[in-house]
């Protein structure tokens, strides 16, 4: 069990790819805390691992209020006196539009949650594993982090932020044997990931097969590729950028 003992906060950890991982962590012996904004299906998955004799707390949490985010960190310490991992993962997707007609708010909200949050819990995180000399995070960045994504201008600008922090922070923390990496997914099969395309069979189709796998990615295989970048299986790899994407970004 290569997470044994080890605690790790996963955000937006009630669907979709956070929940795949939260699982995969507690497969591997972690301590997991779950943080999300929608509260019933996190607290359904903390008591299903809970069942399953792991360690599991849910938390309500916006990943972009800095109050309800800096709580999430305070729980950690109070209650374990460490933090192993962050993934920040929580994450919302813009209305498909050309970038003049991005609104203010779609912009200010997708800035908000995407890039601010990920901010939040990076600093929190990187104050407490300087101090205890360890850990690592995953920033779930995506394809739009790291090249053009047509329609999505507001959604392409924080993940690309993402992966300036992640780069950055590797740079500054290194040192204090800190690990920052993302992932760059493509289209995953999750809510988000569908939504926009499952309606419409001729554009999902030839989203399928503009990949060079001829399918879209699964929400645990994301989650297995965040748990061995987590791990010490990875212990050399730093400030990277990796794409989960069946080649779309070869
Ligand atoms: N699915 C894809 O195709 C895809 C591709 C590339 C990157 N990503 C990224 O992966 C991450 C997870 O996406 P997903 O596909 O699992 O999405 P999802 O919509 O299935 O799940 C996202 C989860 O984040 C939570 N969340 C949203 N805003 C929040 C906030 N402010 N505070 C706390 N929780 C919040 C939601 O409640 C939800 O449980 C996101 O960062 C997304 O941008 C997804």
């Amino acid at each position: 069990m290569k997470f044994k003992d080890q605690v790790a906060i996963i955000t937006g950890a009630s669907a979709g790819i956070g929940k795949a991982t939260a699982e995969e962590f507690a497969v591997h012996g972690a301590i997991v805390i779950l943080a999300d904004r929608n509260e019933a299906a996190g607290q359904a998955l903390a008591e299903k691992l809970v069942a399953q004799g792991v360690t599991a707390t849910f938390h309500a949490t916006d990943v972009s209020n800095l109050a309800s985010f800096e709580a999430l960190f305070e729980f950690c310490m109070n209650t374990y006196q460490r933090l192993d991992h962050l993934i920040n993962n929580a994450g919302i997707a813009n209305d498909f539009s050309f970038f003049e007609s991005i609104s203010d708010d779609d912009w200010h909200k997708i800035i908000a949650v995407n890039q601010t949050g990920v901010f939040y819990g990076m600093r929190a995180a990187l104050k407490i594993m300087r101090g205890q000399g360890f850990g690592s995070i995953i920033n779930t960045a995506s394809a739009a982090g790291i090249g053009a994504a047509p329609r999505m201008g507001a959604y392409a600008a924080s993940k690309h932020a993402v992966v300036g922090m992640t780069k950055t922070a590797a740079h500054e923390y290194g040192k204090f044997n800190v690990r920052i990496n993302a992932v760059c997914p493509s289209i995953i099969e999750t809510d988000m990931g569908m939504s926009g395309i499952e309606d419409d069979p001729k554009v999902y189709k030839m989203m399928e097969m503009a990949v060079p796998m001829k399918r879209f990615g699964k929400a645990s295989e994301v989650a297995k590729t965040i748990c061995w970048l987590s791990s010490e299986e990875a212990s050399y790899l730093n400030g990277v950028a990796l794409s989960v994407d069946g080649g779309l970004k070869a």
